[in-house]
């Protein structure tokens, strides 16, 4: 049985046919083998600490899950874009020292990717014991998915387990290349878990179905509006990117952030928004400022009345109270992206609220999916209950774009 049933199958997804392949950790033999595993442990960290450790929470089942069963287990992961080289601030060793803290289990690190010291370390490993490799982008073989770095990398282990959804859309060597070369392979909980509740969302959702976008990447978001248009009832706009939008309506938006490289693109989406006669509600008043930082002079004005020289920061009040409206009636319910600067008080007052009425749809039976940066740091702060809260930003969004996500389909080749 794969981590994904027939009656979980998405017709209008041939990689999630694969994906029925894919074994789960439960179907693995793991005691005394050593075993390669992908977790996604990119965490924000300043000056050694970790600011949140909420990754590495989650990937604690599967971690314990291969304590127990006596595996020999060498972790690799992935932190921040360091291009092959290595640098100092994006070592993984204070990950390392978390996941000792969170385990209560002691994790040896080992400050390379393979080689000797790797093989070393690897060999003096007792069953149920960790070690954590360094990150794995400082090596360029990884991000280039090089099959010489592949064997390298998967040479020490028999079985591969990946749960790290976050790259789940990376065709790298750590997430794609070793488990082309490792036969015996599965996903871990997490991955399981991302899996089952993002399909939700596009297995039959309940409707209204309500998908609320905001942040300032509108590349990302296109896809998912194309695909997500024939089963949402309600599009909600907000963040950066819901002035591009404002502004292709004709709407002067001041100095408010723009993405012409992408007006075709949103002037494309408009008939597919109206032709599957789903309700685009954009802000209708914003708090603007005319710099982004703290402690900056700001005002409520309504989306029309942007002045030269000022910039939309967050939603208003009435977009606030009309966006609650929606949200609290709906039935399913995806987030991504921050209604506002969320990183600077007060403009994070939108993506906040927003995160209250998530939580009161939640209240009210509704499922309800988040996914992506600021909006988990949103929702965690604000202590509101979800169905889910992804651990992918990109990952999530490529997810319900129904694009493939090399990582997941390939653990479902040659088993
Ligand atoms: C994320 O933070 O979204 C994941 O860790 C993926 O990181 P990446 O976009 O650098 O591949």
């Amino acid at each position: 049985m794969g981590i994904c049933d027939e009656n979980d199958r998405y017709s209008h997804n041939d990689w999630l046919v694969i994906m029925i392949n894919v074994k789960s950790i439960h179907e693995l033999d793991v005691k005394g083998k050593k075993v390669l595993c992908r977790f996604d442990f990119n965490v924000p960290i300043k000056e050694g600490v970790i600011e949140d450790d909420r990754r590495l929470r989650e990937a604690l089942p599967t971690i314990q899950y291969l304590i127990e069963k006596g595996a020999k287990i060498i972790m690799t992961s992935h932190l921040g874009r360091p291009k092959g080289k290595r640098t100092k601030e994006l070592t993984l060793l204070p990950v390392a020292k978390k996941l000792s803290e969170l385990l209560g289990k002691e994790v040896k690190f080992v400050d390379e990717v393979v080689g000797d010291k790797v093989t070393r370390e690897v060999e003096g490993l007792g069953n149920g014991e960790l070690l954590l490799l360094e990150n794995v982008r400082f090596h360029p073989g990884e991000e280039a998915n090089d099959p010489e770095f592949a064997g390298e990398l998967a040479s020490p282990a028999s079985v591969y387990v990946n749960d790290a959804f976050g790259t789940a859309h990376r065709k790298h060597t750590s997430t794609y290349g070793v488990a082309k070369i490792i036969k015996e392979k599965a996903a871990g909980f997490l991955m399981e878990k991302e899996i089952k509740n993002l399909s939700k969302l596009r297995e039959n959702p309940l409707s209204p179905f309500t998908l609320i976008l905001g942040g300032a990447k509108l590349k990302t978001k296109i896809p998912v509006i194309k695909d997500l248009a024939s089963l949402v009832d309600n599009l909600l706009v907000g963040g950066g990117m819901a002035f591009s939008f404002l502004y292709k309506k004709g709407i002067d938006v001041g100095d408010s952030l723009l993405d012409e490289s992408l007006f075709d693109d949103i002037d494309n989406l408009f008939p597919i928004i109206r032709d599957n006669d789903v309700n685009l509600l954009m802000p209708l008043d914003v708090v603007i400022a005319k710099e982004i930082k703290e402690g900056v002079e700001n005002k409520v004005v309504p989306v029309e009345s942007i002045p030269e020289g000022w910039k939309g920061v967050d939603i208003g009040p009435i977009t606030i109270e009309e966006f609650r409206r929606v949200i609290i009636e709906s039935k399913t319910l995806f987030w991504n992206g921050p209604m506002g600067v969320f990183e600077i008080h007060p403009f994070d007052k939108g993506t906040r609220e927003i995160a209250i009425s998530i939580g009161e749809a939640t209240k009210n039976g509704a499922i309800t999916v988040v996914g992506g940066g600021d909006t988990d740091k949103a929702i965690e702060e604000s202590g509101v209950e979800l169905t889910h809260l992804s651990t992918g930003g990109g990952a999530s969004l490529k997810f319900l774009s129904g694009e493939e996500m090399p990582a997941i389909s390939v653990l479902g080749e040659g088993v």
